[in-house]
């Protein structure tokens, strides 16, 4: 990438720690500028093909038609643009994304979401429904997590998803600690947790502190003791976490929060829905939810494995007064007495219901089938990567299958891949790619399909090393430290071209 070649030079001469201020004095000097702007501009050109593909082929709406359009015109717009993009995730080609995707189950889910359209869950009055589904998706959800098998009340909301239960569960504990006085609250998380911690410091404004994993990407607890002090407010392990699809020592790392008198957040958003399924299929799955004592907080995600329809997660706390701090009431406002449990004001009562419907609907029964299908088709496929002598596993885990290389470069495979249809995940330090293993693999030939194209790019991978275009030079060059900086700034430009018309 010239980009890269722009940069690389004067930037891989000075100490990494200084790049990021030495690109910004770089970026002033005209010509550099210039030449820059360029640059991005080409990358970005180079992604609207694949961010915009309609451009050309519909018409694009900068302001509101004149005349309303009809709505089985509307519908029937939409009903091709679905089709078309239907092959991306119903042949199984996503990991993660779409994690149930059955026709009847989707059909189900619609009917629901229909029923509910005009709900919102801030007006309790008109629609008690709509309460009446949250606090049982609460209920259900922590009693599947360990709240029947402890004295304490476990209690809960309903949230958008897991970055908002993250958010949420951030906010609780600096507003905790603040009202305890630690004016500057930090909170230790492992290098492999979910980007929405870091997200959650930036918004809430505390510090973060980062904890290495092991040689299996399990959180390192030593370090963790190491870290902890006065100002921590919250310790952090994931079961498991989104990168290697391990679950960290959450029973060492929740006591040794306990003993130091700091809550601890286990990050189940992934696994929630998995992992008790998976215990009572016999598979190993070390203890991580409300039956160890250490553990404050959990978040578990309907949306993923919980089946329901995308936008519902769930956050849970050890006793109401740590919830009490998640929550926002004003009683001066001319608007009238108001309270919001989350961050959203008005929310869709439609996805609430529709995440009861999937959870009372699927039942036990369907959650534990679901899981055993799911674990066998992650058993076949780890087995089949384990055959190819090119490419190694990163850490040990369930149905999250992450792998590397150190005979090709792993960015060169991602990419064959994707020509090939398949949206994997790629990883980095060290790079990788993961599969998060979904219903949508265990149709017939689907993990068959994954290793034959898997073999095959890594073939082609090692016969035409750095010819793949797409995402690949742009990993390699994330993976170079002096053009971090850089990296950052083409997000901020992929992020423009989404809300481009
Ligand atoms: C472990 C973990 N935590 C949090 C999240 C964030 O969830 P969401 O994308 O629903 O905000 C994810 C998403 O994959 C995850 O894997």
């Amino acid at each position: 990438m010239d980009l890269e070649k722009l940069l690389s030079g004067p930037l891989k001469r000075i100490n990494p720690r200084l790049a990021g201020w030495a690109y910004s004095g770089l970026r002033r000097i005209p010509l550099v500028r210039r030449r820059l702007e360029a640059e991005f501009n080409d990358v970005v050109a180079g992604m609207e093909e694949s961010v915009k593909p309609y451009r050309d082929e519909l018409s694009s709406y900068r302001r509101l038609p004149d005349d309303g359009l009809d709505h089985a015109e509307v519908l029937s717009l939409m009903a091709d643009l679905a089709g078309r993009e239907e092959a991306g995730w119903k042949g199984g080609f996503a990991s993660g994304a779409v994690y149930h995707g059955e026709d009847g189950h989707i059909a189900f889910l619609s009917n629901v979401i229909a029923l509910h359209s005009q709900v919102n869950p801030l007006h309790a009055d008109l629609w008690p429904s709509a309460t009446k589904f949250e606090a049982e998706i609460v209920a259900m959800t922590s009693t599947m997590l360990g709240a029947a098998e402890t004295e304490d009340e476990i209690v809960g909301t309903v949230t958008s998803g897991g970055t908002e239960s993250i958010l949420l569960a951030v906010k609780t504990y600096r507003d905790q600690a603040a009202a305890q006085g630690i004016k500057r609250p930090e909170m230790i998380t492992p290098v492999t947790a979910h980007v929405a911690f870091d997200k959650a410091a930036h918004y809430f404004g505390l510090k973060m502190v980062k904890v290495p994993v092991d040689g299996d990407y399990r959180a390192d607890v030593a370090a963790a003791a190491a870290a902890i002090n006065r100002n921590t407010v919250l310790v952090v392990g994931s079961a498991p976490a989104f990168p290697h699809g391990t679950i960290d020592p959450i029973e060492e790392l929740s006591a040794l929060a306990a003993g130091r008198g700091v809550g601890f957040h286990t990050d189940a958003c992934l696994g929630g829905f998995v992992l008790p399924w998976a215990e009572r299929l016999g598979y190993p799955v070390p203890p991580f939810d409300f039956r160890l004592p250490g553990v404050t907080s959990m978040s578990a995600d309907t949306h993923k494995y919980g089946y329901a329809a995308k936008g519902t997660s769930v956050i849970m706390y050890r006793g109401r007064e740590l919830r009490r701090h998640q929550y926002f009431t004003a009683s001066e406002w001319p608007g009238g007495l108001y309270f919001s449990p989350t961050l959203a004001g008005s929310r869709p009562g439609s996805l609430s219901a529709a995440c009861w419907a999937a959870m009372v609907s699927t039942g036990e029964k369907g959650y534990l089938e679901a899981t055993a299908r799911i674990l066998e088709t992650a058993d076949l496929i780890r087995s089949g990567i384990e055959k190819l002598p090119d490419l190694h596993m990163l850490g040990d885990s369930l149905f999250v299958i992450a792998f590397g290389s150190e005979a090709v470069d792993i960015y060169q495979v991602l990419q064959r891949m994707a020509e090939r249809g398949w949206s994997l995940t790629g990883l980095h330090h060290p790079p990788a790619v993961h599969i998060a293993v979904t219903l949508r693999h265990t149709a017939d030939g689907v993990a068959q399909r994954f290793i034959k194209d898997l073999e095959d790019s890594v073939g082609e991978a090692k016969a035409h090393p750095g010819e793949a275009g797409g995402v690949a030079p742009v990993y390699g060059m994330a993976a170079t430290v002096p053009a971090r900086a850089v990296v950052d700034e083409l997000l901020e430009r992929y992020v423009d071209l989404l809300f481009e018309v």
